[in-house]
């Protein structure tokens, strides 16, 4: 197998629960928890600025409404992202894509950018997000890990940036992963937790492919996938799990 340049633990979404997740202020929570890697939801906004979002729709986690994709960037910059977690969070703005490299730049983390692209835009999302991660990354010594449940965005992610890496995300083991994984030249696959065991670990090793799980909250989980020998857990317990 290649090096590994990313750590064990990531962050998911930021800081899991205990900030608005996908927001600046997450990222720092992550941090302040000693997390030095972190997974963040990156989707386009109609004039393609690359945003973080989890959802297909603003409704959740801002005070907008409707789908992302049909706004522009300078009318999400001014939605609030952190008021729907809690008041000290309120008028927290969703970042763009090049905020949180600056950040992760800023503070020697490592990012996984899921490509989480609005229905109907994958390929074009994958493309646009690679070409944004490689002009923002270019010269940084460990490169953004790119992944999706998507094989669309990864093959738009593959051919508009080929030497960034790719991650193949699987939510169920459908019929086909391992020949898509071949032809998308991922260099992990990053299953749900539920799906990962020894033996799953040692068939992506055997294929060159580290093994990946998200999203694991509970530390006898995490022990367990460790002996099994993971490369890499994405959790939302930064408080609880990680890097202390
Ligand atoms: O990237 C892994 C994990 O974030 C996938 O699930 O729905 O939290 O984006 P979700
Ligand atoms: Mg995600």
């Amino acid at each position: 197998m290649k090096p590994w340049p990313y750590p064990l633990w990531l962050a998911h979404r930021g800081a899991g629960k205990l900030a608005p997740e996908n927001t600046l202020a997450a990222f720092r929570v992550g941090a302040g928890f000693g997390f030095r890697a972190f997974e963040c939801d990156v989707k386009l906004s109609r004039d393609g600025e690359a945003f973080l979002l989890h959802d297909d729709t603003l409704d959740r986690t801002t005070d907008g409404r409707g789908s992302p994709a049909e706004v522009d960037w300078a009318d999400l910059a001014r939605l609030d992202a952190g008021g729907w977690h809690s008041p000290p969070f309120a008028a927290e703005p969703l970042p763009r894509l090049a905020q949180i490299a600056g950040f992760c730049q800023a503070n020697g983390c490592v990012l996984n950018i899921e490509i989480k692209p609005c229905p109907g835009v994958e390929r074009v999302t994958g493309e646009v997000v690679a070409r944004e991660a490689e002009r923002l990354w270019a010269g940084a010594a460990v490169a953004p890990l790119l992944s999706s449940f998507k094989p669309d965005a990864l093959e738009g992610a593959r051919d508009a940036a080929p030497a960034l890496p790719r991650a193949l995300l699987l939510d169920e083991l459908w019929a086909g992963w391992p020949e898509a994984a071949d032809a998308l030249g991922v260099a992990a696959v990053i299953t749900n937790w539920r799906l990962m065991d020894r033996a799953l670990v040692q068939q992506l090793h055997a294929k060159g492919w580290r093994a990946l799980v998200y999203t694991v909250n509970d530390a006898p989980i995490a022990e367990r996938l460790i002996a099994d020998g993971i490369d890499g857990i994405i959790t939302d317990r930064v408080d609880l799990l990680g890097p202390r």
